[in-house]
Protein backbone atom coordinates (compact mmCIF):
# COMPACT_ATOMS: atom_id res chain seq x y z
CA UNK A 1 0.00 0.00 0.00
CA UNK A 2 1.15 3.24 -1.41
CA UNK A 3 0.75 7.35 0.24
CA UNK A 4 -0.80 8.47 -2.58
CA UNK A 5 -2.48 12.27 -2.99
CA UNK A 6 -6.26 12.46 -3.24
CA UNK A 7 -7.53 14.02 -5.94
CA UNK A 8 -8.27 17.58 -6.38
CA UNK A 9 -11.58 19.17 -4.93
CA UNK A 10 -12.93 20.47 -8.92
CA UNK A 11 -13.20 16.54 -9.74
CA UNK A 12 -16.25 15.79 -8.15
CA UNK A 13 -20.01 17.24 -7.80
CA UNK A 14 -21.15 18.66 -5.10
CA UNK A 15 -24.68 17.84 -3.31
CA UNK A 16 -26.36 18.14 0.10
CA UNK A 17 -25.46 16.43 3.04
CA UNK A 18 -29.04 15.96 4.86
CA UNK A 19 -28.91 14.54 8.56
CA UNK A 20 -32.23 12.24 7.82
CA UNK A 21 -33.04 11.93 11.75
CA UNK A 22 -32.51 15.61 12.58
CA UNK A 23 -34.22 16.56 9.23
CA UNK A 24 -31.93 19.07 9.11
CA UNK A 25 -29.26 19.96 6.38
CA UNK A 26 -25.42 19.30 7.57
CA UNK A 27 -22.95 21.29 5.49
CA UNK A 28 -23.25 20.59 2.16
CA UNK A 29 -19.68 19.22 0.71
CA UNK A 30 -20.26 16.41 -1.49
CA UNK A 31 -22.13 13.29 -1.26
CA UNK A 32 -26.12 12.79 -1.24
CA UNK A 33 -27.18 11.09 1.90
CA UNK A 34 -30.69 11.66 1.79
CA UNK A 35 -31.06 8.64 -0.38
CA UNK A 36 -29.62 5.07 0.15
CA UNK A 37 -26.61 4.46 -1.23
CA UNK A 38 -26.80 2.65 -4.45
CA UNK A 39 -23.94 -0.52 -4.94
CA UNK A 40 -22.74 -2.63 -7.46
CA UNK A 41 -23.47 -6.39 -7.67
CA UNK A 42 -26.96 -5.39 -8.53
CA UNK A 43 -27.01 -7.75 -11.44
CA UNK A 44 -30.97 -8.38 -11.50
CA UNK A 45 -31.59 -4.83 -12.16
CA UNK A 46 -28.95 -4.35 -14.65
CA UNK A 47 -30.52 -7.42 -16.63
CA UNK A 48 -33.62 -5.52 -16.64
CA UNK A 49 -32.74 -2.64 -17.96
CA UNK A 50 -30.71 -4.53 -20.64
CA UNK A 51 -33.62 -7.26 -21.48
CA UNK A 52 -31.99 -7.87 -24.86
CA UNK A 53 -28.26 -8.65 -23.97
CA UNK A 54 -26.49 -11.71 -24.28
CA UNK A 55 -25.70 -14.61 -21.74
CA UNK A 56 -24.13 -15.01 -19.19
CA UNK A 57 -23.75 -11.82 -18.21
CA UNK A 58 -20.01 -10.79 -16.94
CA UNK A 59 -20.57 -8.98 -13.34
CA UNK A 60 -17.72 -6.71 -13.59
CA UNK A 61 -19.56 -4.23 -11.12
CA UNK A 62 -17.96 -5.19 -7.67
CA UNK A 63 -14.40 -5.07 -6.34
CA UNK A 64 -14.87 -9.11 -4.71
CA UNK A 65 -12.07 -11.39 -5.79
CA UNK A 66 -13.77 -13.53 -9.01
CA UNK A 67 -11.32 -16.66 -7.62
CA UNK A 68 -12.97 -17.43 -4.54
CA UNK A 69 -10.88 -19.06 -1.37
CA UNK A 70 -12.03 -23.19 -2.27
CA UNK A 71 -13.96 -23.89 0.89
CA UNK A 72 -13.43 -27.90 0.52
CA UNK A 73 -15.15 -30.26 3.24
CA UNK A 74 -16.53 -28.69 6.00
CA UNK A 75 -17.40 -30.59 9.05
CA UNK A 76 -20.93 -31.42 9.82
CA UNK A 77 -21.21 -30.04 13.07
CA UNK A 78 -20.48 -26.63 11.13
CA UNK A 79 -23.85 -26.45 10.56
CA UNK A 80 -26.01 -28.55 12.87
CA UNK A 81 -24.39 -27.01 16.17
CA UNK A 82 -24.24 -23.43 17.64
CA UNK A 83 -20.84 -21.80 16.85
CA UNK A 84 -18.60 -22.59 19.78
CA UNK A 85 -16.54 -20.04 21.45
CA UNK A 86 -12.96 -22.17 20.46
CA UNK A 87 -14.05 -22.22 17.13
CA UNK A 88 -14.31 -18.02 17.37
CA UNK A 89 -11.64 -17.52 19.39
CA UNK A 90 -9.55 -19.53 17.03
CA UNK A 91 -10.82 -17.23 14.09
CA UNK A 92 -10.16 -14.31 16.34
CA UNK A 93 -6.19 -15.80 16.93
CA UNK A 94 -6.09 -15.92 12.67
CA UNK A 95 -7.36 -13.11 11.99
CA UNK A 96 -5.12 -10.90 14.51
CA UNK A 97 -2.16 -12.93 12.87
CA UNK A 98 -3.43 -12.28 9.41
CA UNK A 99 -4.09 -8.59 9.93
CA UNK A 100 -1.28 -7.86 11.64
CA UNK A 101 -2.88 -6.50 14.97
CA UNK A 102 -1.31 -6.86 18.29
CA UNK A 103 -3.74 -9.48 20.16
CA UNK A 104 -6.47 -11.43 19.63
CA UNK A 105 -8.28 -9.57 21.96
CA UNK A 106 -8.71 -6.65 19.82
CA UNK A 107 -10.45 -9.05 17.57
CA UNK A 108 -14.64 -8.55 16.92
CA UNK A 109 -15.64 -10.65 14.73
CA UNK A 110 -19.04 -9.57 12.68
CA UNK A 111 -21.46 -11.01 9.72
CA UNK A 112 -19.52 -8.40 7.31
CA UNK A 113 -18.05 -5.05 8.16
CA UNK A 114 -21.34 -3.40 6.73
CA UNK A 115 -23.03 -4.92 10.05
CA UNK A 116 -19.94 -2.95 11.83
CA UNK A 117 -20.75 0.02 9.76
CA UNK A 118 -23.79 -0.23 10.61
CA UNK A 119 -23.73 -0.56 14.65
CA UNK A 120 -20.75 2.12 15.38
CA UNK A 121 -23.28 4.85 14.73
CA UNK A 122 -25.78 3.50 17.27
CA UNK A 123 -22.95 3.46 20.17
CA UNK A 124 -22.46 6.81 20.14
CA UNK A 125 -23.94 10.24 21.08
CA UNK A 126 -25.13 12.59 18.73
CA UNK A 127 -21.84 13.79 17.29
CA UNK A 128 -19.80 15.80 14.32
CA UNK A 129 -18.66 13.57 11.86
CA UNK A 130 -16.59 13.75 8.77
CA UNK A 131 -16.69 10.75 6.10
CA UNK A 132 -13.76 11.60 3.56
CA UNK A 133 -15.42 11.47 0.40
CA UNK A 134 -16.25 10.05 -2.24
CA UNK A 135 -16.02 6.67 -0.54
CA UNK A 136 -18.54 3.54 0.17
CA UNK A 137 -21.69 4.85 0.51
CA UNK A 138 -22.79 3.17 3.44
CA UNK A 139 -20.35 4.94 5.90
CA UNK A 140 -22.34 8.56 5.65
CA UNK A 141 -25.69 7.12 5.34
CA UNK A 142 -25.27 4.95 8.57
CA UNK A 143 -23.88 7.96 10.53
CA UNK A 144 -26.64 10.39 9.49
CA UNK A 145 -29.57 7.77 9.62
CA UNK A 146 -28.34 7.51 13.66
CA UNK A 147 -28.80 10.89 13.66
CA UNK A 148 -25.09 12.34 13.61
CA UNK A 149 -24.45 15.67 11.88
CA UNK A 150 -22.26 14.45 8.91
CA UNK A 151 -19.76 16.30 6.63
CA UNK A 152 -18.31 14.96 3.03
CA UNK A 153 -14.88 16.49 3.02
CA UNK A 154 -13.25 15.72 -0.33
CA UNK A 155 -9.75 16.59 0.34
CA UNK A 156 -7.61 16.13 3.97
CA UNK A 157 -7.56 19.69 4.31
CA UNK A 158 -11.10 20.07 4.48
CA UNK A 159 -11.49 17.90 7.50
CA UNK A 160 -12.63 20.09 9.93
CA UNK A 161 -10.44 20.31 13.08
CA UNK A 162 -13.28 20.09 15.96
CA UNK A 163 -15.03 16.70 14.76
CA UNK A 164 -15.58 13.73 17.37
CA UNK A 165 -15.47 11.21 14.20
CA UNK A 166 -13.67 11.05 11.01
CA UNK A 167 -14.37 7.72 9.13
CA UNK A 168 -11.55 7.21 6.43
CA UNK A 169 -11.63 4.38 3.94
CA UNK A 170 -8.09 3.33 3.09
CA UNK A 171 -7.29 2.30 0.32
CA UNK A 172 -10.21 4.21 -0.79
CA UNK A 173 -13.40 2.72 -2.58
CA UNK A 174 -13.99 3.51 -5.55
CA UNK A 175 -10.52 5.51 -6.48
CA UNK A 176 -8.06 3.32 -4.18
CA UNK A 177 -6.61 6.92 -2.86
CA UNK A 178 -4.48 6.13 0.39
CA UNK A 179 -4.41 8.54 3.06
CA UNK A 180 -1.17 9.11 4.22
CA UNK A 181 -0.04 7.54 7.34
CA UNK A 182 1.61 10.59 8.85
CA UNK A 183 -1.66 12.51 8.59
CA UNK A 184 -3.49 8.95 10.09
CA UNK A 185 -1.64 9.14 13.22
CA UNK A 186 -2.01 13.08 13.74
CA UNK A 187 -5.60 12.54 13.35
CA UNK A 188 -5.70 9.34 15.61
CA UNK A 189 -3.89 11.03 18.50
CA UNK A 190 -6.02 14.08 18.11
CA UNK A 191 -9.46 12.38 18.53
CA UNK A 192 -7.93 10.32 21.15
CA UNK A 193 -7.41 13.05 23.19
CA UNK A 194 -11.30 14.34 23.22
CA UNK A 195 -12.98 10.64 23.46
CA UNK A 196 -13.46 10.53 19.18
CA UNK A 197 -13.10 7.56 17.36
CA UNK A 198 -10.87 7.33 13.71
CA UNK A 199 -12.67 4.49 11.75
CA UNK A 200 -10.51 3.49 8.83
CA UNK A 201 -12.04 0.91 6.44
CA UNK A 202 -9.35 -1.33 5.27
CA UNK A 203 -11.97 -3.63 3.54
CA UNK A 204 -9.89 -3.31 0.34
CA UNK A 205 -6.57 -3.34 2.18
CA UNK A 206 -6.21 -7.52 1.20
CA UNK A 207 -4.45 -7.09 -2.02
CA UNK A 208 -1.00 -6.24 -0.90
CA UNK A 209 1.00 -7.95 1.71
CA UNK A 210 1.03 -4.11 3.86
CA UNK A 211 -0.33 -5.13 7.09
CA UNK A 212 -3.05 -3.11 8.60
CA UNK A 213 -2.96 0.57 10.01
CA UNK A 214 -3.63 -0.39 13.46
CA UNK A 215 -0.57 -1.78 15.10
CA UNK A 216 1.69 1.21 14.09
CA UNK A 217 -1.16 3.48 15.39
CA UNK A 218 -2.41 1.65 18.86
CA UNK A 219 -4.68 4.23 19.87
CA UNK A 220 -7.56 4.55 21.67
CA UNK A 221 -9.70 6.06 19.10
CA UNK A 222 -8.78 3.64 16.08
CA UNK A 223 -11.51 1.31 14.92
CA UNK A 224 -10.75 -0.73 11.89
CA UNK A 225 -12.90 -2.57 10.02
CA UNK A 226 -11.73 -5.13 7.39
CA UNK A 227 -14.37 -7.19 5.18
CA UNK A 228 -13.05 -11.28 4.56
CA UNK A 229 -16.13 -10.93 1.43
CA UNK A 230 -13.66 -8.92 -1.05
CA UNK A 231 -10.43 -10.59 -1.06
CA UNK A 232 -11.16 -14.17 -0.05
CA UNK A 233 -14.25 -13.66 -3.13
CA UNK A 234 -16.29 -15.08 -0.41
CA UNK A 235 -18.64 -12.16 0.41
CA UNK A 236 -21.55 -14.35 0.66
CA UNK A 237 -20.29 -15.83 3.92
CA UNK A 238 -20.74 -12.03 5.54
CA UNK A 239 -17.61 -12.10 7.52
CA UNK A 240 -16.58 -8.90 8.67
CA UNK A 241 -13.77 -8.11 11.61
CA UNK A 242 -13.09 -4.83 13.57
CA UNK A 243 -9.84 -4.36 15.05
CA UNK A 244 -10.40 -2.05 18.18
CA UNK A 245 -7.94 -0.80 20.60
CA UNK A 246 -10.55 0.85 23.34
CA UNK A 247 -12.02 -2.24 25.27
CA UNK A 248 -15.05 -0.06 25.97
CA UNK A 249 -16.35 -0.36 22.43
CA UNK A 250 -14.89 -3.46 21.68
CA UNK A 251 -17.54 -3.79 24.80
CA UNK A 252 -20.37 -2.21 23.16
CA UNK A 253 -19.69 -4.04 20.37
CA UNK A 254 -19.99 -7.22 20.82
CA UNK A 255 -23.01 -6.80 23.33
CA UNK A 256 -24.51 -5.33 19.99
CA UNK A 257 -23.61 -7.66 17.95
CA UNK A 258 -24.78 -10.87 20.05
CA UNK A 259 -23.86 -14.25 20.97
CA UNK A 260 -23.25 -16.47 17.71
CA UNK A 261 -23.30 -13.70 15.14
CA UNK A 262 -20.91 -15.06 12.60
CA UNK A 263 -22.45 -18.32 11.51
CA UNK A 264 -20.08 -21.88 12.29
CA UNK A 265 -19.69 -22.85 8.30
CA UNK A 266 -18.24 -19.36 7.80
CA UNK A 267 -15.88 -19.65 10.95
CA UNK A 268 -14.69 -23.27 9.65
CA UNK A 269 -13.71 -21.54 6.14
CA UNK A 270 -12.29 -18.24 7.87
CA UNK A 271 -9.83 -20.21 10.08
CA UNK A 272 -8.70 -22.15 7.22
CA UNK A 273 -8.35 -18.96 4.87
CA UNK A 274 -6.82 -16.74 7.16
CA UNK A 275 -3.99 -19.52 7.69
CA UNK A 276 -3.56 -20.33 4.11
CA UNK A 277 -0.44 -18.40 3.43
CA UNK A 278 0.60 -19.77 0.06
CA UNK A 279 -2.88 -19.57 -1.33
CA UNK A 280 -3.00 -15.65 0.18
CA UNK A 281 0.34 -14.90 -1.87
CA UNK A 282 -0.71 -16.64 -5.08
CA UNK A 283 -3.74 -14.77 -4.89
CA UNK A 284 -2.11 -11.33 -5.07
CA UNK A 285 0.45 -12.15 -7.43
CA UNK A 286 -2.86 -13.55 -9.58
CA UNK A 287 -4.81 -10.28 -9.11
CA UNK A 288 -1.81 -7.69 -9.54
CA UNK A 289 -1.73 -9.74 -12.97
CA UNK A 290 -5.49 -9.65 -13.88
CA UNK A 291 -5.72 -5.82 -12.68
CA UNK A 292 -2.49 -5.20 -15.27
CA UNK A 293 -4.32 -6.71 -18.56
CA UNK A 294 -7.45 -4.82 -17.63
CA UNK A 295 -5.56 -1.51 -17.29
CA UNK A 296 -4.29 -2.38 -20.71
CA UNK A 297 -7.28 -3.32 -22.66
CA UNK A 298 -9.05 0.17 -20.80
CA UNK A 299 -5.80 2.00 -21.58
CA UNK A 300 -6.31 1.10 -25.55
CA UNK A 301 -9.85 2.40 -25.31
CA UNK A 302 -8.64 5.41 -24.17
CA UNK A 303 -9.51 4.82 -20.64
CA UNK A 304 -7.68 7.20 -18.06
CA UNK A 305 -6.73 5.71 -15.08
CA UNK A 306 -7.61 7.29 -11.75
CA UNK A 307 -6.69 4.94 -9.43
CA UNK A 308 -8.20 1.46 -7.72
CA UNK A 309 -6.67 -1.67 -6.24
CA UNK A 310 -5.65 -5.10 -7.07
CA UNK A 311 -9.04 -5.86 -6.45
CA UNK A 312 -10.71 -3.26 -8.74
CA UNK A 313 -9.84 0.24 -11.36
CA UNK A 314 -11.72 3.58 -11.30
CA UNK A 315 -10.90 4.84 -14.81
CA UNK A 316 -12.44 7.90 -16.66
CA UNK A 317 -14.13 8.55 -19.93
CA UNK A 318 -15.36 11.80 -21.31
CA UNK A 319 -18.48 9.02 -22.66
CA UNK A 320 -18.65 6.92 -19.74
CA UNK A 321 -22.30 6.83 -20.13
CA UNK A 322 -22.46 5.80 -23.29
CA UNK A 323 -19.77 3.09 -22.76
CA UNK A 324 -21.37 1.71 -20.12
CA UNK A 325 -24.74 1.40 -22.06
CA UNK A 326 -22.74 -0.38 -24.73
CA UNK A 327 -20.82 -2.46 -22.35
CA UNK A 328 -24.44 -3.40 -20.61
CA UNK A 329 -25.73 -4.00 -24.10
CA UNK A 330 -22.96 -6.29 -24.65
CA UNK A 331 -24.10 -8.34 -20.99
CA UNK A 332 -21.14 -6.69 -18.99
CA UNK A 333 -21.76 -4.93 -16.20
CA UNK A 334 -19.84 -2.28 -14.27
CA UNK A 335 -20.50 0.05 -11.98
CA UNK A 336 -21.24 3.66 -12.81
CA UNK A 337 -21.71 6.46 -10.11
CA UNK A 338 -24.02 9.56 -10.11
CA UNK A 339 -22.40 12.41 -9.28
CA UNK A 340 -19.36 11.56 -10.88
CA UNK A 341 -21.00 11.00 -14.55
CA UNK A 342 -17.40 10.22 -16.42
CA UNK A 343 -16.21 7.51 -13.77
CA UNK A 344 -16.66 3.79 -14.09
CA UNK A 345 -15.25 0.92 -11.87
CA UNK A 346 -14.30 -2.51 -13.25
CA UNK A 347 -14.06 -5.62 -11.38
CA UNK A 348 -11.56 -8.40 -12.39
CA UNK A 349 -12.81 -10.75 -15.06
CA UNK A 350 -13.30 -14.13 -13.37
CA UNK A 351 -11.71 -16.15 -16.47
CA UNK A 352 -10.22 -16.10 -19.89
CA UNK A 353 -13.37 -16.32 -21.73
CA UNK A 354 -15.07 -13.42 -20.05
CA UNK A 355 -11.23 -11.39 -20.45
CA UNK A 356 -11.78 -12.44 -23.93
CA UNK A 357 -15.42 -11.26 -24.54
CA UNK A 358 -14.59 -7.72 -22.62
CA UNK A 359 -11.55 -7.10 -24.85
CA UNK A 360 -14.05 -7.56 -28.15
CA UNK A 361 -16.82 -5.78 -26.98
CA UNK A 362 -13.72 -2.71 -25.96
CA UNK A 363 -11.88 -3.03 -29.36
CA UNK A 364 -15.00 -3.49 -31.34
CA UNK A 365 -17.00 -0.53 -29.59
CA UNK A 366 -13.72 1.51 -29.87
CA UNK A 367 -13.95 0.99 -33.92
CA UNK A 368 -17.37 1.64 -34.07
C1 LIG B 1 -15.31 0.10 1.32
C2 LIG B 1 -16.29 -0.95 1.75
N1 LIG B 1 -16.36 -1.26 3.05
C3 LIG B 1 -17.18 -2.21 3.50
C4 LIG B 1 -18.01 -2.89 2.63
C5 LIG B 1 -18.94 -3.96 3.17
O1 LIG B 1 -18.46 -5.23 2.86
P1 LIG B 1 -18.85 -6.54 3.66
O2 LIG B 1 -20.05 -6.23 4.49
O3 LIG B 1 -19.14 -7.56 2.61
O4 LIG B 1 -17.67 -6.90 4.51
C6 LIG B 1 -17.97 -2.60 1.26
C7 LIG B 1 -18.85 -3.33 0.32
O5 LIG B 1 -18.81 -3.13 -0.87
C8 LIG B 1 -17.08 -1.60 0.82
O6 LIG B 1 -16.98 -1.27 -0.47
Amino acid sequence: MRDRPRLAPGHLAQTTVRNTIQGEPARALDHDTSQAPDHGGDIDSIRRAFPDAPVPWIDLSTGINPWPYPIGNLPPDAWSRLPSRAAEDAVREAAATYYGAPSAEQVVLAPGSQALIQWLPRLRARSRVAVLSPTYGEHAWSWSSAGHDVLCPITLHDVPDDVAVLVVTRPNNPDGVVAPSDWIAEWAHRLARRGGWLVIDEAFADGDDAPSVIPAIPVESMIVLRSFGKFFGLAGCRLGVALVVSATVRKLLRSALGPWCVSGPTLAIADRAFRDREWIAHTRERLARGTARLDMLAARRGYALIGGTPLFRLYEHADAQAEYAGLCAAGIAVRRFKAQPTWLRFGLPPDAAAEARLARILGRSAAA
